[in-house]
C-alpha cells in the first residue's frame, strides 16, 4: 500500500488537518500500523487512536532504563484502555557486552549512540520490519534543533525493509505542549506522575532530567551534549533532513 503515496503531496493536505484526522486517515489507510508509545505525554495519540479503532497496535521500547513511574504508567495504559501494548526489550548478550566493556554509564563518556543503538534502536528496526506503517507522537515545537521542520507523513527510508517502503505518521507534528496538555485535561487522560515533578520530555532515568522555568523540554534530555545531536537514531530522519 505504501508504495502507492506520494508522501509529499499528501503532507501539504494532511497539514491542515487535526492529529485525529491524520491518525483516521493513517489507521484507515493500513492496517498493518503500529503507533510507538514512549510512556509519556504521547499517551495522547494512545488515547486517540483506540478512539479510532480499539484494536490498534502500539509498542514500547523497553531500554530497561526507564523509570519506575513509567513502568507503572505503561502498566496503567495498559489497563485503562484494555490495549495490549507490545514491550520491547533489547538483546541480552548486546547489553551485557556493552556493560561488560564500558560499564553501566558509558553515555556520559561516549554520548549516548551506542547504548541508545541497542537498547532502542535495533529493537525499534526488528518491529519495523513487521508493518507497513507507524506512529510517533514527535512535535515540531519539542526540538527546534531537530524537530522543526518535521512532516505529518513521510517515507521512512532509516528504516524500511530491504527494497520495501516504510510509511512514518507524526500526527501531533503540529501541535503545542498546551494543545497536548489540554487535551489530557479535558479527555481526563492518565499520564505519567514525572510530569508533575518539573519532567517535560521524559526518556530513559540516567538520561533525563527535569527542566527549570525558562529552561526548553529539549533541555532534560542528554544535557551533556550538543542540542543538535540530541537524537537517539529513532527519529534519525530528522537529522538528515
Ligand atoms: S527520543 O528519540 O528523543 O527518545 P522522544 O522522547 O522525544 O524521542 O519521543 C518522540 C516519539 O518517539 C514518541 O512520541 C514515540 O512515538 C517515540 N518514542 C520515544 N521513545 C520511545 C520508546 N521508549 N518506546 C516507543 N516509542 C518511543
Ligand atoms: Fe541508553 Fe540513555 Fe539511550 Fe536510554 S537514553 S538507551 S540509557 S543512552
Amino acid at each position: 500500500m505504501s508504495q502507492l503515496l506520494d508522501t509529499v503531496d499528501l503532507d501539504k493536505t494532511l497539514q491542515a488537518q487535526s492529529p485525529q484526522e491524520i491518525l483516521k486517515f493513517a489507521i484507515e489507510t493500513f492496517g498493518n500500523i503500529a503507533i510507538s508509545f514512549s510512556g509519556a505525554e504521547d499517551v495522547v495519540l494512545v488515547d486517540m487512536a483506540h478512539k479510532i479503532d480499539p484494536d490498534v497496535e502500539v509498542f514500547c521500547l523497553d531500554t530497561g532504563r526507564l523509570h519506575p513511574e513509567t513502568y507503572q504508567f505503561i502498566e496503567k495504559v495498559r489497563n485503562h484502555y484494555d490495549l495490549y501494548i507490545d514491550i520491547l526489550s533489547p538483546d541480552g548478550d548486546a547489553v551485557r557486552e556493552l556493560v561488560q566493556e564500558k560499564g553501566l554509564y558509558s553515555f556520559y563518556q561516549d554520548n549516548h549512540q551506542e547504548c541508545c543503538g541497542i537498547r532502542k534502536i535495533a529493537p525499534l528496526r526488528s518491529k519495523l520490519l513487521e508493518v507497513d506503517a507507524w506512529v510517533t507522537g514527535q512535535r515540531k515545537d519539542q526540538s527546534p534543533g531537530t524537530r522543526a521542520q518535521i512532516p505529518v507523513i513521510q517515507d521512512d527510508k532509516v528504516f524500511a525493509r530491504p527494497n520495501g517502503t516504510l510509511t512514518k505518521f507524526n500526527p501531533l507534528a503540529n501541535w503545542t505542549s498546551k494543545q497536548v496538555w489540554d487535551y489530557i485535561r479535558s479527555n481526563e487522560v492518565p499520564y505519567n506522575s514525572l510530569h508533575d515533578r518539573g519532567f517535560i520530555s521524559i526518556g530513559c532515568e540516567p538520561c533525563t532530567r527535569p527542566v527549570g522555568p525558562g529552561q526548553h523540554e529539549r533541555e532534560g534530555r542528554w544535557w551533556w551534549e550538543e542540542a543538535t545531536k540530541k537524537e537517539c537514531g529513532l527519529h534519525a530522519t530528522n537529522i538528515d533532513n
